[in-house]
């Protein structure tokens, strides 16, 4: 079979990762941005983010001569067969989804196969609400192209499940395969392609071939599941610390090995954030109230997360009494480990009430997330090269984020740097009782030990 040439519309971590990954096993990929700046970095083959693994890739897709980023979409619709539609679709002010960037350039598509006289697939891989794939894309696409969905044209619906800091991993062994498709030609294109690029992998990942609207609610579902389940282990985290001698870390070990469950996603915490859990259970949630129903689970979920993070610093509250003029270290930015990526970050929420307490300094310390959070908190606070820096002359220190780095430190590393060694373990990295005999720690969903 001749490999079909690919173009990707849209270079954040889902769009770059799947080019590279194309690119890197023989495809032609024209990727397109509107950010010309964002273009000229990865055409040099550089990441304009971190992603782990992503740079190895990207350098082996540029070398290859396989990849090549533009501007215009036109263009990359006129020279491919199938493209693919891997733009942002934020949350509005009201929490709902923004379909804008999916509206333009479904227009923009539209217009490239207006000249174009090949059959041509188009496949979003945007996260969007049930019937937006058939009523939004495939009806601008008709418009601006005059030609007719089935015949001129083929749509699909196959929604990404890559996790950030993971997604390489994800990209090139998948779970499972969901194709939603407006006719069998359209869903036929797309399974030969995945049989020619994951070849044996397939017998360990199966493909599911549905309508466009399930699967394009098989992303919500999946999100939801996962959000709820740690909203879950939270909310028995905080039913945890009522009990003396319960530790939540055991509690969800024993829940998860019940053959019906796993205990992947039970993990208690500072809250869920990202660019996707967020985004995704409100954007489910406005669209079902919008049509008349209330999802009471959904709003339970964000209920418990909106508060998850400041609850670690009630927990904080029970070591020392007041922030007032105290120097507080954050150990963590990003919203998880191995990403910069810092949107909904329990970290931003926990450092913007702190900033509020009248606090001396806030220092931090994040592997990755700097530029970022600069971004955010400009000359606010205080950004460290080392934790020994950030920990230096603190008077307590919360860890956000379970970066590798931080697993390894001691009850003594707290004790030599900081002026109060007062901890506070916000994902379960640290072993309850040894931190407990030498240091001042608390941690999520343990009552403290009696002195
Ligand atoms: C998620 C989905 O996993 C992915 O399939 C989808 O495509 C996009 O959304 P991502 O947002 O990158 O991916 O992160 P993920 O690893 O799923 O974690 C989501 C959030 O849940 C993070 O804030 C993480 O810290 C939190 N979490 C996860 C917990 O608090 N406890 C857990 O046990 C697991």
């Amino acid at each position: 079979m001749k490999k079909p040439k690919i173009s990707i519309a849209g270079c954040g971590f889902v769009g770059l990762v799947n080019a590279a990954a194309f690119a890197s096993r023989g495809y032609e990929v024209i990727a397109t941005t509107i950010n010309k700046e964002e273009a000229d970095i990865i055409n040099q083959g550089k990441t304009p983010f971190y992603e782990k693994g992503l740079d190895n890739l990207l350098a082996k897709a540029i070398k290859l001569n396989n990849l090549k980023v533009i501007e215009d979409n036109q263009q990359a619709v006129q020279n491919s067969d199938i493209t693919f539609i891997s733009v942002g679709t934020p949350m509005n002010e009201d929490k709902s989804i923004d379909l804008s960037y999916i509206e333009k350039v479904s227009e923009e598509i539209g217009n490239g196969l207006a000249d174009k006289e090949e059959y041509h697939l188009i496949v979003d891989r945007s996260t969007i609400v049930p019937g937006t794939t058939r009523n939004i894309i495939g009806k601008s696409i008709e418009k601006m192209s005059g030609k007719n969905p089935g015949t001129d044209f083929g749509l699909c619906m196959q929604p990404e499940f890559l996790a950030e800091g993971r997604a390489v991993e994800d990209t090139f062994f998948p779970d499972r395969i969901i194709i939603g498709e407006f006719d069998e030609k359209s869903g036929d294109i797309l399974y030969e392609l995945y049989e020619d690029f994951y070849k044996k992998h397939l017998e360990n990942c199966p493909i599911l071939r549905m309508t466009l609207e399930s699967a394009e609610l098989v992303k919500y579902g999946n999100n939801c599941l996962l959000a709820t389940k740690v909203s879950f282990a939270n909310e028995f985290a905080n039913i945890a610390e009522l009990v003396e001698n319960v530790d939540i870390n055991q509690v969800m070990e024993g829940v998860g090995l019940d053959y019906r469950l796993n205990s992947k996603f039970l993990r208690a915490g500072a809250g869920f954030g990202g660019s996707c859990f967020p985004k995704d259970v409100n954007a489910i949630k406005s669209w079902a109230e919008n049509d008349g129903y209330y999802p009471k689970i959904l709003n339970a979920v964000l209920e418990i997360n909106k508060d998850q993070a400041y609850h670690m610093i009630e927990i904080a509250n029970e070591l020392i009494d007041s922030f007032n003029n105290k120097t507080i270290t954050i150990l963590g930015l990003s919203f998880k480990p191995d990403t910069s990526d810092m949107r909904e970050a329990p970290s931003v929420k926990i450092i913007n009430k702190l900033l509020t307490e009248g606090v001396n300094k806030i220092k931090t310390y994040d592997p990755k997330a700097f530029h970022e959070a600069r971004e955010i908190f400009e000359d606010k606070i205080a950004y460290c090269e080392s934790i020994e820096e950030a920990l230096k002359g603190s008077d307590c220190c919360f860890l956000v984020t379970e970066w590798d780095e931080f697993k390894n430190l001691k009850p003594s590393d707290f004790q030599k740097n900081m002026k109060d060694p007062n901890l506070i373990d916000g994902r379960r990295i640290y072993n309850f009782n040894e931190f407990s005999k030498n240091l001042n720690f608390r941690a999520i969903g343990r009552k403290a030990l009696k002195k």
